[in-house]
């Protein structure tokens, strides 16, 4: 990756472990949080502003990758959902990455880059109350094969569907001894994910050059796996 890589939501949870990971590999990174970052790094280049006031103008003539880690655990009974709860999910999650993806479309051309997005286990396994999220993280599923399939052969891109992981998105559901504890239990790995446990694959995104259009479950064995 011999161009700098592009990091929406480098400020906290997955998307700082990703991008505290490319910098130790040695590469460089263009970090955009909409709070200012508490770290600093000599090939980091942070910016804040949202998502959606990404342009061009912020962005080199190449990119060697992509990551966009924003995105929302909205839970509720479906009865208690509104259209505004619906929008603002579609929105966050599904409309700002595209509009970061066609912002960023030439330099990812020119760059041959590989991009990761964030979908979550509750779209391929239905789970009560996440109506809003898992119909908004379907969109990036659908966006994820889509791209793919018209950028190739020039850039990958992929997405990473997590079950539970502590960061400060997964605060609530694990806020305190008993839930974190019933949350690992649900998993058959008996844990729930820990932010580099999810970096790591999006590394693995990020370096492939014959991956694409794929949906990977980090998951510790919640998509696949009946242990009891
Ligand atoms: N954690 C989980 O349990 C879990 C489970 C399934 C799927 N996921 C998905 O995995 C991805 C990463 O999740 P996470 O837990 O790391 O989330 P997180 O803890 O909320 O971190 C999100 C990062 O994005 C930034 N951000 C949020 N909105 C932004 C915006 N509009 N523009 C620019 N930056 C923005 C945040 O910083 P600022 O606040 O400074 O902007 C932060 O750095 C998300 O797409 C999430 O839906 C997470």
């Amino acid at each position: 990756m011999q161009h700098p890589l592009l990091v929406i939501g480098h400020r906290h949870g997955i998307g700082r472990a990703i991008t505290e990971r490319l910098l130790t590999l040695g590469h460089s990174v263009i970090g955009i949080s909409r709070e200012a970052v508490d770290y600093s790094h000599p090939n980091l280049e942070s910016r804040v502003h949202a998502a959606a006031d990404l342009n061009s103008e912020h962005l080199p003539e190449f990119l060697s990758g992509l990551v966009f880690a924003p995105g929302s655990i909205n839970l509720k009974p479906f009865r208690g959902l509104k259209m505004v709860d619906f929008q603002a999910d579609f929105q966050q999650n599904a409309l700002d990455a595209v509009h970061v993806l066609q912002v960023a479309e030439k330099a990812l051309k020119a760059g041959q880059a590989s991009v990761v997005l964030f979908s979550t286990v509750a779209v391929s396994q239905g789970m009560p109350f996440h109506a809003s999220v898992a119909m908004a993280k379907g969109a990036v599923e659908g966006l994820t094969r889509s791209l793919a399939a018209e950028w190739a052969p020039n850039v990958r891109v992929n997405a990473i569907a997590p079950s539970l992981t502590d960061t400060p998105l997964a605060s609530k559901l694990l806020g305190n001894e008993a839930r974190s504890h019933a949350a690992a239990e649900r998993h058959p790995l008996k844990k729930v994910g820990r932010a580099e446990d999810v970096a790591e694959v999006a590394i693995l995104l990020l370096s492939s050059s014959w991956i694409s259009g794929e949906v990977f479950g980090v998951n510790g064995g919640l998509g696949r796996l009946r242990t009891s």
